[in-house]
């Protein structure tokens, strides 16, 4: 097969912001017990943070991560997690029928984040509680001193102040699972009364509001516009949340959902810039993607889980090949929408849904680990219009093309970055863009992942089962780039 990409040095869609290059941690199955925190373990430090961990997510470059949910935060009570480890309440987990111990707080995941190199997006529960609840948090954490709640932090050792600067107005408040789950009008005005209070306590802070749960919502659409009728001029974002699967092991469909991400992501810009139009507003309301990626491999087993136990093995899907082919299209995909797109999520980071894994005795890459970071390392600096020009199948959501493909330019680095997935489960691709316009620019570095089977996985056994290579084949002759993509493959081409 072939394919062209065209590009030009001064037809830039945006800066990229780091941001959607997040993660996300929330108290759920082995993600912060066993996960990122295991006191006991002989890779914990002196707080109990497993610090191989540490060193695999410093390694993906995440420069936000959301928390404490997720489906968690709309029962939680952030105080139960705060003050001397032993008075802190173990509580019933409704959102997850398990048994939460409280001894990882708000306090130690800031802890974390310093020593992970990563900064916070905090959610607040708009689910069982309410405004004042959500004021008393950023008055906890952004507040210096003198204050009730700003001194109670001083008191548990925090003398400066957290300094959050990203919350989240809840979490699905759209889905009917979830606790405290309302109508759009009734969310719509819970969002703007919290988050007019939340930005009257810190004036600083951004504010995401929640869209909807999935493009397949009923509700998608009327959600959004609703929600946005009552707090547009609160927020700064809403979010979009989006999983795949491959339940009938239809590799071609499924890679094909990066068609439906585009839909959905160019579909909620559609609905925020008609209220932004029908309210005469200058803002634009920007997105937060802040939970993606692929997840059912673990749905069968999660039906065991016992009730009420503490840290259960939970939403441990283990990632194969093809999981990571579409992980890298769902992130070239938020690249080609780097103008609104301004936060996004990978859910989770460890344990849960996640690219790390960990037992007693190890810390492993899942398949998915590869793209995210090879992505997240090199797609820095600004995102190029990239048109592509592939042949294209037939899928539920249309015509899909075979190649995905985008191109950021680093200005200050001086060097151009081309991320593409040949979708193609039999036949190479030839690659071709006219790079003229970068005089004196070479290829520096071709990686690939690829592997035959599909199915291929990492393990703690097998860690380096799917790993990516740097052996891709490409040159640049008379400024026009050549690159031969194997079958189903993922590249990262960077040009100096
Ligand atoms: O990430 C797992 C769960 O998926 C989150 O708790 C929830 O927000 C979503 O439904």
């Amino acid at each position: 097969k072939k394919s062209k990409v065209v590009v030009d040095k001064e037809f830039i869609l945006g800066e990229v912001d780091r941001r959607i290059y997040g993660s996300f941690i929330e108290h759920l199955g082995r993600a912060v017990y066993e996960g990122i925190y295991q006191p006991e373990s002989p890779f914990a430090d002196e707080q109990g943070m497993r610090r191989d961990v540490i060193e695999l997510i410093r390694q993906l470059n995440v420069p936000v991560v959301r928390y404490p949910g997720g489906n968690f935060v709309s029962g939680y009570h952030w105080e139960d997690g705060v003050g001397e480890k032993e008075k802190r309440p173990s509580r019933v987990d409704l959102a997850w029928g398990t048994i939460e111990t409280n001894q990882f707080g708000l306090n130690e995941f800031m802890d974390w984040a310093k020593k992970a190199g990563t900064e916070a997006m905090m959610a607040v529960n708009l689910g069982t509680r309410g405004i004042e609840d959500a004021r008393n948090i950023v008055e906890y954490c952004n507040v210096p001193g003198g204050t009730l709640y700003s001194d109670l932090r001083k008191s548990h050792g925090y003398d400066a102040p957290h300094n959050i600067k990203l919350w989240c107005l809840g979490n699905e408040m759209d889905g009917p699972w979830q606790m405290g789950h309302k109508t759009a009008e009734e969310y719509g005005r819970i969002a703007a009364e919290a988050g007019r209070i939340m930005k009257m306590t810190d004036p600083s802070i951004e504010l995401v509001a929640c869209g909807s749960s999935s493009y397949g919502m009923k509700s998608f659409g009327y959600w959004e516009d609703t929600v946005l009728q009552e707090c547009y001029e609160q927020v700064d974002y809403l979010s979009l949340h989006q999983y795949y699967g491959n339940r009938d092991n239809n590799t071609p469909e499924f890679l094909a959902n990066t068609v439906a991400l585009d839909q959905f992501i160019a579909s909620v810009v559609s609905i925020c810039d008609g209220v932004r139009a029908r309210k005469k507003q200058k803002k634009y309301i920007n997105l937060s993607l802040d939970e993606w990626n692929v997840w059912y491999h673990s749905n069968e087993q999660d039906k065991k889980v016992e009730r009420w136990s503490k840290v259960p093995h939970q939403l441990e899907d283990v990632y194969n090949f093809e999981d990571a082919l579409l992980v890298a299209g769902m992130m070239i995909t938020v690249l080609r929408h780097a103008d609104r797109v301004k936060v996004a999520c990978l859910a989770q980071l460890v344990n849960v849904i996640a690219p790390i894994m960990t037992s007693d005795t190890a810390a492993w890459k899942q398949t998915i680990y590869y793209p995210f970071e090879l992505i997240s390392n090199y797609g820095r600096g600004r995102v190029l219009h990239t048109l592509v020009q592939s042949p294209v199948y037939e899928s539920a959501h249309g015509n899909a093309p075979f190649l995905d493909c985008v191109m950021t330019m680093d200005e200050e680095k001086e060097t151009l970055a081309v991320f593409a997935v040949n979708k193609s489960l039999d036949e190479e691709m030839e690659l071709t863009c006219d790079l003229r316009q970068f005089e004196g620019y070479q290829v520096k570095k071709h990686v690939v992942l690829t592997h035959e089977d599909v199915k291929a996985e990492n393990t703690e056994e097998h860690p380096d089962t799917v790993v990516p290579r740097e052996n891709g084949k490409s040159s640049l002759e008379n400024g026009v780039l050549t690159a031969y993509l194997p079958d189903k493959s993922f590249h990262m081409i960077l040009l100096q």
